[in-house]
């Protein structure tokens, strides 16, 4: 077989959120093809990063009090542990906010301008006049224009359904600050995706060759309309500071759109791969390489990938992907997934749990077919399915074999004359164990019917053991030769097994090869003279003592796996704290400090102050007034009459908004900020020690 050079990526998550079962399904799906292509012994780069720029991320570090480099660096760390915790191999795993990155951004945008694709224009839109922002359609909320509901995102109501321009809304506010809204204009870059450079390449891209699935093919017809139409529009790549991203180059104040940015990180995370290993990166983007690229997506993004980006690539002279393959959403009990259920699963909370991750690579396998339906993880069939296959079928052959090989036969597998007769057994009952059809299933990612062949076999294992009985023949001594042929021959197929099953589940794979005393296993290959019993492990090979491989799904996991995911929506688990404990003080150094219970009696904001609440508190004998920094975390109406902790005795501080009087306490650090509270039935007044 000749080695193909191949490049695959999965999306590349967003950097303000946790990985989630939905996510899984696609990193798991191209982590399992790519196992699959490096057992055959391509050269396979699977690279991928964590998608950083934007509102929401800019928001949201600012809202925790920390910068956006230290938020996305935080998530890089977790999201990569989530991946690694599911057996989920990257050869690099880099970030967008990336030097890299950002060259090739800068580069193709430049070559982009160069051929006259980017067009500059002014566009009206909805702008914070508090926060002094754009507000992105998703931060502009207000009443449907069509059914009145109140609330609703500026792009579409989650109550009629209804799609619309966050300009339409009835009763606007900012979902940033509150404050209505004002329409302000500004000048936006533009790709000219309605030129007919774009269109015609468009058209004829997304039609040949196999790009896409045929559903995803039959969408781009859709969108791109008949050959007499356009119903391309140009794509706004440029947002206003302040926003988290690339500055456009000669453009102050003006930066890239997260979009623009997101695709190229596939390059960048590459670039950064290529440098660490000698690689030459414009082999595999150059216009004309021979390198096979690959975009694993789910259907959401398809727009994205099968317009902006090729199109993006081929007018800035590089290479177009070879495919792209979308896949559907996944559903939890036939729902979407609902945080309210407990069914919107975080990777974390699954591996907190307990649960092996190869359980749920295996489910999603069986049920992944390669095309861009939905799929569902129904909670009860898990547990079956795994249970049924895994553990009773699959497993079961090899501890119901082993045990007299170790036992009796010191570990060893038949050899000689009975090692030929295991292969024509081999070859007269299980001749349809051939690995061809299980590749080309792989190959196709249509998993499920790579699993059902597997399982068939594995039902024709277990019935060849149940037929022969070993434990049976085990008690008959003068039947040794027997039984042990029979216990070779359930291990021997086993093994083969094994080698169909690795993609899927690669760590238990692992433990088997220890197990079976042999190199990691690749992917069997036989040439059509070739039968199955030439794939063997050799004539009296020694396994080592069989060892617990998996155990069954207990129920009562899933469901403090549910329960678990529906307290994550009051208590998110943080970050490791990584902060040295100060030096060590005495107790009369303590002492010094007059901790009081107080009752917020009022809370206000600050004019001109960013940072800051005014607070009054009740400390029984008195009432100060306290300035707090708190304003990123608290509501003021949250906080009054709520109690906390104050420093009593601290010298008064002059501020430029007045005097304050003390100190409240606040755990912090570590992102967001937390205000102390003593427990019910504190005193204002009460000495804290
Ligand atoms: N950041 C963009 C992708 C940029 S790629 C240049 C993004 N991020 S995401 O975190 O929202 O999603 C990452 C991938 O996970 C996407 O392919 C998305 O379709 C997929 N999924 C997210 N939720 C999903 C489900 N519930 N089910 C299946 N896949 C899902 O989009
Ligand atoms: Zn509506």
């Amino acid at each position: 077989m000749n080695a193909r050079k191949i490049l695959v990526t999965s999306a590349l998550p967003y950097a303000n959120g946790s990985i989630h079962l939905g996510h899984l399904v696609e990193y798991i799906q191209t982590d399992i093809w790519v196992r699959f292509l490096k057992m055959q012994g391509h050269t396979v780069h699977y690279v991928c990063a964590d998608d950083t720029h934007g509102t929401p991320v800019m928001l949201r570090a600012e809202k925790e009090g920390i910068t956006p480099e230290a938020l996305i660096a935080r998530v890089q760390v977790e999201h990569l542990n989530d991946f690694t915790g599911f057996n989920i191999h990257f050869d690099n795993y880099y970030s967008t906010h990336s030097d890299e990155t950002k060259h090739y951004s800068e580069a193709i945008y430049n070559r982009l301008k160069a051929s006259g694709l980017i067009a500059a224009r002014s566009i009206e839109q909805l702008y914070d006049p508090l926060k002094n922002m754009f507000l992105p359609d998703r931060f502009v909320k207000g009443e449907c224009p069509k059914c009145g509901a109140k609330d609703q995102y500026g792009d579409s109501c989650e109550v009629c359904g209804a799609a619309y321009a966050p300009t339409d809304l009835k009763q606007p506010y900012s979902a940033v600050s509150g404050a209505v809204p004002i329409k302000k204009s500004s000048e936006h870059f533009f790709f000219s995706l309605s030129d007919t450079r774009c269109v015609d390449f468009l058209r004829r891209w997304t039609s040949e060759d196999d790009h896409l699935q045929a559903e995803a093919a039959n969408k781009m017809k859709e969108w791109l309309g008949e050959a007499d139409e356009n119903k391309l529009s140009d794509w706004d790549i440029s947002r206003d500071a302040p926003y988290f991203g690339f500055e456009i180059p000669d453009a102050p104040g003006k930066y890239f759109y997260v979009w623009l940015d997101a695709p190229i990180g596939y390059m960048g995370s590459f670039k950064n791969f290529c440098e660490k290993n000698s690689l030459d990166f414009d082999s595999y983007w150059n216009k004309d390489s021979t390198t096979e690229l690959y975009h694993f997506i789910g259907k959401d993004i398809l727009y994205f990938h099968a317009l902006f980006w090729p199109a993006m690539l081929e007018h800035a002279g590089y290479r177009t992907p070879t495919k792209i393959f979308a896949h559907g959403f996944l559903t939890v009990n036939g729902e979407k997934m609902s945080k309210s259920r407990g069914t919107f699963i975080t990777a974390d909370s699954y591996l907190q749990q307990k649960l092996n991750p190869e359980w749920l690579r295996y489910y999603y396998a069986a049920k992944l077919n390669g095309s861009m339906e939905d799929i569902d993880l129904n909670l009860e069939d898990f547990v079956a399915r795994v249970n049924s296959d895994l553990v009773g079928k699959y497993v079961n052959i090899a501890s119901r074999c082993a045990g007299f090989i170790s036992k009796r036969f010191a570990g060893k597998l038949v050899d000689g004359e009975d090692f030929v007769q295991l292969q024509q057994m081999i070859d007269d009952s299980f001749k349809s164990w051939r690995p061809e059809k299980i590749a080309a299933a792989y190959q196709q990612r249509d998993f499920a019917a790579a699993v059902r062949y597997v399982m068939k076999h594995a039902d024709e294992a277990n019935e060849m053991i149940h037929t022969k009985a070993p434990w049976q023949i085990a008690k008959d001594p003068s039947r040794d030769k027997e039984l042990q042929l029979v216990c070779s021959l359930g291990i021997q197929l086993f093994y083969l097994l094994s080698s169909y099953l690795k993609p899927i589940l690669p760590e238990t794979v692992k433990q088997i090869e220890s197990f079976l005393n042999c190199e990691p296993l690749k992917w069997p290959t036989l040439s059509a003279e070739q039968p199955v019993s030439s794939l063997l492990l050799p004539a009296g090979h020694t396994i080592k003592p069989y060892q617990h491989l998996m155990t069954r799904i207990d129920n009562k996991k899933i469901q403090a796996l549910t329960a678990a995911n529906k307290q994550t929506l009051t208590a998110k688990p943080q970050p490791s704290i990584k902060e040295p404990i100060a030096d060590t003080i005495s107790i009369d150094d303590f002492s010094k400090i007059d901790l009081r219970v107080a009752k917020i009696v009022n809370a206000e904001q600050v004019d001109g102050a960013d940072k800051l609440l005014k607070l009054t508190l009740d400390i029984g004998s008195e009432q100060r007034t306290v300035f707090a920094g708190i304003k990123s975390a608290y509501d003021p109406e949250q906080l009054k009459g709520r109690m906390t902790i104050m420093v009593a005795n601290l010298a008064p501080r002059k501020m430029k908004f007045g005097l304050s009087e003390g100190m409240v306490l606040a755990a912090g650090g570590g992102g967001g900020l937390y205000l102390f509270s003593p427990d019910d039935g504190a005193q204002a007044g009460m000495r804290v020690k």
